[in-house]
């Protein structure tokens, strides 16, 4: 035990976690030489594509140093916002964190954010200086930053290059030096204790759950017990992360491995919760778990084809078991047929899940463009979420309406502060304060409504920094907002599944976008098809399709007779049928079409 150090790498994105991962992974001698690649703990293709980390990825390496073997439990951990929930379950499991910090670009907003989680579980912090092969790297400047930061002394701070490995062997050895061995139970040789946090499913084993032992041990063929949701399950293997899953007797304190649970039922299985022997269950006290993160902004997702509905369920579910922070729940719209209402952390973790849909489950679907929870309270005094414009209430019982407003902290070089505060103001946002954190970089804290953050803030904060401001935020309350419900009509009627709730200011803009689009996308028929957009019954836009007639018979100069009796015919039918059913059959593209603008 006294030989195990348990750590993580933290950082704001991109500041080169994987990469020295990558380093320790040589440096120990873990994966062979010729099987080594760049960012060789992102196992997703995903995620080597786009380099970016998406899921935490436990590694057990083992180090000579000063004459002991000393065990290695490394968790690398994702840097973009969306993911923090994978940061936070990983740092309940170690001691220590290294936080690395890119010398070009100084303490961004996720450093602080995920230093802050860090400094809560009461972590060890080993704080370092990356990429100072860069020549734009500011080694002084930022050692500066990042002891002021962490308030401790320049020299405290590690200074290396992940991509030439410059630095990284001292630093495995200032981790072993300064993280301190596993915490353990105090009758640790008694009790199985574990805490899961992570999971994977596997046909043949069941539920993997991915733990930190913190008393006694656990082999195969042991009976356990979930404590938080109450179900047994004979262990089938137990092992550690080299980094693919290597099968061990037994896990003992002290050690991050895996159990393969034998549990078959992937819903079943949650993390943040405790394994223990089934015979000790009653004596066994339960982690807290983790709080649960609560989704910020909504996209329907619907299959192309119908008949794929279930498939896309049970893709979801698979999906969940590996991202606990995702929620989903089914829906149904006219003219779509079912699908779900998912809830995200953020934009881009929606667009990785439709991604991860496409290429794990080859399921082809169709996305809404992401919207916040809306909150209506009833003349009555009752409140509801607005999950679906179809279930806006009359506005006659509406008492009020609110939207979830965020705490935005922006972190930007003095630099580009004047063209930042400009797209914070064309954004909504409101001022709360500015603060120096150095010399090199300002914090600016806003409030804003979601609603208008989620629609691009970041790559426009992004772009007008140069790539050098970055961002963070919580969700903060629901504040009044004047929303409306905006309804389509097609040639008179009404069409729910085109329903949007909007802003009473943007009513206009999204209407005209919305009738726009129906007018490129709807086959013209043979008679003229109004597109209106409305909000409590009044016009706010319009369009007209044009009728087929003139441009098709115009060109037959009477001669061609029957062609031409044919064309009015049909023509007659439509406005009849029209008339009979009261609307006009639209077909299922012009849906998605329509959907995946709004
Ligand atoms: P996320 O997990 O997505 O947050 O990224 P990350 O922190 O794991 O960063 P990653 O290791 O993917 O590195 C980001 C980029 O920085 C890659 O292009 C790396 O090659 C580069 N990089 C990392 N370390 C160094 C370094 O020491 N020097 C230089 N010059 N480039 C580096």
């Amino acid at each position: 035990m006294e030989n195990i150090r348990n750590f993580v790498i933290i950082s704001h994105i991109d500041h080169g976690k994987s990469t020295l991962a990558d380093r320790f992974l040589e440096l120990t001698e873990t994966v062979p030489k010729n099987k080594m690649r760049p960012q060789y703990l992102d196992m997703m293709d995903l995620e080597r594509e786009r380099g970016i980390t998406i899921k935490m990825q436990p590694v057990r390496m083992n180090y000579f140093f000063e004459g002991k073997e000393y065990v290695l439990n490394l968790i690398d951990t994702p840097g973009h916002v969306d993911f923090s929930y994978e940061v936070s379950r990983s740092l309940a499991a170690v001691e220590g964190a290294i936080l690395l910090v890119d010398a070009s670009k100084g303490i961004q907003a996720q450093t602080v954010a995920n230093l802050e989680q860090a400094k809560a579980q009461k972590l060890k912090i080993v704080p370092v200086l990356n990429k100072i092969d860069l020549p734009q790297a500011q080694i002084e400047e930022s050692a500066k930053e990042v002891s002021g930061l962490l308030e401790v002394e320049e020299k405290e701070i590690l200074k290396i290059s992940a991509k030439y490995g410059q630095g990284v062997k001292g630093l495995i050895e200032e981790v072993i030096k300064r993280v301190p061995p596993p915490r353990q139970d105090q009758e640790r040789n008694k009790f199985l204790r574990a805490l899961i946090f992570d999971l994977k499913y596997d046909p043949f084993k069941g539920v993997i759950a991915f733990v930190r032992i913190f008393g006694g041990e656990v082999g195969e063929g042991d009976k356990i017990y979930l404590l938080q949701n109450k179900i047994s399950g004979k262990v089938k293997e137990v092992g550690y992360f080299r980094p693919h899953l290597l099968s061990e007797e037994k896990l003992e304190a002290g050690d991050i491995g895996y159990i393969a649970t034998g549990i078959k039922e992937s819903g079943k299985v949650r993390v943040g919760d405790t394994i223990c022997l089934e015979r000790f269950k009653s004596e066994t006290m339960a982690f807290p778990g983790y709080k649960e993160p609560k989704p910020m902004i909504f996209a329907s997702f619907y299959p192309k084809r119908p008949q794929d509905f279930d498939l896309l369920k049970e893709a979801l579910a698979k999906i969940k078991l590996t991202d606990p922070s995702l929620t989903f729940e089914p829906e149904a719209k006219e003219g779509l047929g079912r699908g779900f209402r998912l809830g995200f952390l953020g934009n881009l973790h929606a667009e990785i899940i439709s991604e991860r849909i496409g290429r794990e489950e080859k399921l082809e679907i169709v996305v809404s463009t992401p919207s916040v929870l809306y909150k209506i309270i009833n003349k009555k005094g009752q409140e509801f979420l607005i999950k679906s414009a179809a279930d806006w209430p009359d506005p006659a019982q509406i008492q009020e309406s609110l939207e979830p407003w965020i705490e935005l902290q922006v972190f930007t070089p003095p630099d580009f502060l004047g063209k930042v505060l400009e797209l914070l103001d064309i954004f909504e946002a409101k001022k709360k304060t500015m603060d120096y954190l150095s010399r090199e970089r300002v914090v600016l804290t806003y409030e804003a409504p979601l609603r208008t953050i989620i629609t691009g803030f970041y790559d426009k904060l992004k772009g007008v920094s140069q790539g050098f401001a970055s961002m963070n935020y919580r969700f903060l309350e629901y504040r009044k907002a004047d929303l409306v419900k905006m309804e389509i009509l097609i040639a008179g009627k009404k069409e729910e599944a085109f329903s949007k709730i909007v802003t009473k200011k943007d009513a206009q803009e999204e209407g005209k976008k919305t009738v726009k689009i129906l007018k490129e996308t709807l086959p013209s028929q043979l008679f003229a098809v109004a597109l209106q957009a409305a909000v409590g019954g009044k016009i706010i836009a319009r369009e007209t399709i044009k009728a087929k007639r003139r441009d098709v018979i115009a060109p037959l100069y009477g001669g061609d007779y029957t062609r031409k009796k044919k064309l009015l015919e049909r023509q007659k039918k439509g406005k009849k049928e029209l008339k009979e059913r009261g609307r006009l059959s639209i077909p299922s593209d012009v849906f998605f079409k329509v959907f995946k603008a709004q």
